[in-house]
């Protein structure tokens, strides 16, 4: 087992004077995908929030050796956290390779840069193919895959994916989770995936995490969670 690259230890996390989450233990390890799973409301995009510095937070974050917890979230992004929100946000207006410079924006390698949008075509050919369509008029997936393309230019250590399946047909959903696996093996990107779609995410997760309420109640290696019969039966429906 490799180190992790997220560590988290007692995480506890506000809306106002409303508690939402209660002592999350969890981590992710370098290289490595965890899932968090739940049903609607159980408190996983306000992990994500909590660990980007939107909301009020106790607890530790350290990403590898450095504590993160408290900081504010445009630091966080420097320290290499990409968070690919729920509901996606792409600019709309402008063109899906305008979205991607715009997401190297705090960086000044334009080598670079320029040569991580040809591994993200190659990674995402349809993107490839709207490079110069405006983001808006792309299909869920293909603005889907844009967001997570714009988190990459940032070269991050950690990604923190809310359940990118949202709202897409499950042929795209298969083959957004297959560029996922290929850049957890190809590239050694380190994601922690939060999903409804409990079946796609343990397929591809090393970890498996179980929310309900704001609480963490079940954890283990990916496959062992899926072949657990009680969590088949709630959250896998077979
Ligand atoms: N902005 C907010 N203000 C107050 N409560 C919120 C807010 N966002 C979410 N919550 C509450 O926090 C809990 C967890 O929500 P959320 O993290 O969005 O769940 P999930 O992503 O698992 O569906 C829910 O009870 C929800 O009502
Ligand atoms: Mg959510």
């Amino acid at each position: 087992m490799s180190e992790p690259i997220l560590s988290v230890r007692g995480l506890e996390a506000w809306y106002g004077r409303i508690q939402a989450l209660f002592g999350l233990d969890f981590e992710v390890a370098a290289g490595g995908v965890t899932t968090l799973l739940g049903a609607n409301g159980a408190g996983k995009t306000t992990t994500l929030r909590a660990l980007s510095g939107m909301i009020q937070t106790s607890g530790d974050i350290l990403l590898a050796d450095t504590p993160i917890r408290g900081k504010a979230t445009e630091d966080i992004v420097r320290l290499g956290v990409a968070h690919v929100p729920e509901g996606r946000g792409t600019f709309t207006a402008m063109t899906v390779e305008e979205n991607l410079q715009l997401g190297a924006m705090t960086r000044r390698d334009t080598g670079g840069i320029a040569e991580d949008i040809d591994r993200i075509y190659d990674y995402f050919p349809r993107l490839a193919e709207r490079r110069r369509q405006q983001a808006g008029t792309l299909s869920g997936g293909e603005q889907q895959m844009l967001a997570i393309s714009r988190a990459l230019m940032l070269r991050p250590r950690l990604m923190l994916l809310d359940e990118p399946s949202f709202g897409l047909a499950p042929l795209i959903v298969e083959e957004l989770f297959a560029i996922l696996r290929r850049l957890k093996d190809e590239q050694g990107l380190s994601m922690l995936v939060v999903e409804q779609n409990a079946s796609m995410a343990l397929d591809l997760a090393d970890e498996a995490y179980l929310m309900e309420t704001g609480k963490l109640i079940m954890s283990g290696p990916a496959q062992q969670i899926g072949s657990d019969e009680n969590v088949r039966r709630a959250y896998l429906g077979y």
